[in-house]
């Protein structure tokens, strides 16, 4: 089912494909909009006027505050030391682990192909470069680029406030 029953809609939330994403459990606040491939589980809440752009995944455990940009093929994690057994050689069940959670903060931007390690908030007008692996939390408008993700700048410090266009979507 693309798009669960138990998904809370806001007011005019756009999802482009609405049989090409999977969506339960979650809540997506109004005018947000949800590109193609886009997987979101349950308990992810996602505020107002975000956008998610295709074939990005938001697990268990992720809240976005409004007006957050996430790009293309972005991958965010709730596990840091995974495993699909038990000691006993049993598979592991929703009983067997805890979901760690992780935070972006209103107005941030996520570059495409990012990978977000569980547990960091990423600040307020944040920018992820693409590619970047974030292991840490990342500081109110800086910029951070790289795997693992290091601060390279402040957006601030930009002529135009950097804002990564969203007519990818
Ligand atoms: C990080 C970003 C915002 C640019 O920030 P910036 O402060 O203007 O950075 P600059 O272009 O001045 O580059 C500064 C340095 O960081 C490097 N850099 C820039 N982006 C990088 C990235 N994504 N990964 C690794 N290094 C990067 C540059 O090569 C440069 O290195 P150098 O000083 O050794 O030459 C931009 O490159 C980026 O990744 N944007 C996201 C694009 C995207 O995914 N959009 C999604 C929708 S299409």
């Amino acid at each position: 089912m693309p798009i669960n029953h138990d998904v809370q809609l806001g007011k005019n939330v756009k999802i482009f494909h609405p049989d090409l994403v999977n969506l339960y459990g979650c809540t997506i606040g109004d005018d947000t909009k949800i590109g193609t491939f886009v997987e979101i589980q349950k308990d992810v809440t996602i505020g107002s006027r975000c956008k998610i752009s295709s074939h990005s995944f938001l697990c268990e455990g992720v809240a976005l505050e409004d007006e957050v940009f996430i790009g293309h093929g972005v991958m965010f994690t709730n596990d840091l030391y995974p495993r699909a057994t038990n000691e006993d050689g049993s598979l592991k069940t929703d009983d067997d682990w805890y979901t760690v959670k992780t935070l972006v903060k209103r107005c941030a931007s996520i570059g495409s192909n990012a990978t977000i390690l569980p547990g960091v908030t990423i600040g307020e007008k944040a920018i992820v470069g693409s590619g970047a692996t974030v292991t840490r939390d990342v500081p109110d408008y800086a910029i951070v680029v790289g795997v693992p993700a290091r601060v390279i700048g402040d957006v601030r410090a930009r002529s135009q406030n950097l804002q990564i266009s969203a007519s990818s979507l």
